[in-house]
């Protein structure tokens, strides 16, 4: 058996808070074979969380822990997805550095906050990193890896090789900044959109049904660069001589950061509930999933690997 294949099978990875994200990273790590420990501050949650991974996913062992120091004995791999508030994760994240084995990786599910800020009373900072999913981590494949100056090389190489090893895609954020890189790109479009719909410019029905086959369809396939790559005859570097100047005229008119306004969000949030109904959110998510699952395998994980 090769070390990678033997490493997953024996690999133990904790799981602390099993909210939609913790449980998400769960069929993720156990359809790769990885024996699970969760712990939640509600065991209930957890043990709801062990009952659905383990009837979604065949083989999967999973056990839960009440007491925090029993769910990371031993184990390779601690990740946390409690809830995005700092003073939560600094205080458990102290905790972990004094339970979780000397060898284990420390990763943090955040999404924006800054791991210096988070692992600021913990000793042995060297292994803890932020390992930030997408929504879910099951079926989204991507991971951004963010180090705090205190993570060691190391580190960062056994986490991005155990998340690669369940399918993840990891990009390295080589300095840390609040939202990383992606939420960061996602907040530029998404408050640009707010204020589009606030000034008038466009219907949020427009905007969400025009988006998929205006940007959505080669971004699902490409990132931006490469986008920008093809559509000039010579590449990328004609593009900019061509529309370089034009796109960063067109920059300084938005605004990314203008208030989203009671009344925009009042037409987003009716727009959202005339296209579905809030007792068909449930059923329109796993729709989302399909789509997403779909395109993966048609891009043969070209967003992931390519
Ligand atoms: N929801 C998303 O789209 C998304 C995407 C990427 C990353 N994240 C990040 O993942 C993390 C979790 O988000 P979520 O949406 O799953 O939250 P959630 O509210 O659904 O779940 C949080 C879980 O953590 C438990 N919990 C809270 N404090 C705890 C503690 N001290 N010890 C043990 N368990 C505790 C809660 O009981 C709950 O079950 C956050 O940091 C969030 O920013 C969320």
């Amino acid at each position: 058996m090769a070390g990678r294949e033997r490493r997953l099978m024996t690999d133990t990875v904790a799981l602390i808070g099993l909210g939609t994200i913790g449980e998400g990273w769960g069929l993720a790590f156990a359809s790769a074979g990885h024996p699970l420990r969760l712990h939640d501050a509600d065991t209930t949650r957890a043990m709801q969380a062990a009952e659905r991974i383990g009837r979604e996913v065949a083989g999967a062992r999973v056990e839960v822990r009440a007491d925090l120091a029993e769910a990371v004995a031993g184990v390779a791999h601690v990740q946390e997805s409690i809830a995005e508030t700092i003073d939560a994760k600094t205080a458990l994240f102290a905790e972990l550095g004094r339970l979780a084995p000397p060898s284990a990786v420390l990763a943090s599910s955040s999404s924006a906050l800054l791991p210096s800020a988070i692992f600021a009373g913990l000793d042995g900072a060297e292994r803890a990193l932020v390992a930030h999913p997408f929504n879910p981590p099951h079926v989204m494949r991507a991971v951004e890896i963010v180090p705090s100056p205190r993570t060691s090389e190391a580190t960062i190489a056994r986490a991005a090789d155990l998340l690669s090893g369940i399918g993840q895609v990891p990009l390295v954020v080589r300095k840390e900044v609040p939202g990383y890189v992606m939420n960061r790109l996602q907040a530029a479009v998404v408050g640009e959109a707010m204020h589009l719909v606030a000034e008038g410019v466009v219907s949020p029905e427009e905007l969400d049904r025009a988006f998929p086959a205006a940007l959505g369809w080669r971004w699902g396939v490409m990132g931006p660069f490469e986008t920008m790559d093809l559509n000039a005859e010579q590449g990328f570097e004609a593009y900019v001589d061509r529309f370089g100047a034009s796109y960063q005229q067109l920059t300084r008119t938005l605004c990314v950061d203008a208030p989203w306004t009671p009344e925009a969000v009042a037409a987003v949030a009716e727009a959202r509930r005339r296209a579905v109904p809030r007792a068909a959110l449930q059923e329109r998510r796993r729709w989302r999933d399909r789509m997403v699952r779909a395109v993966a395998a048609l891009t043969a994980g070209r967003g992931a690997r390519g």
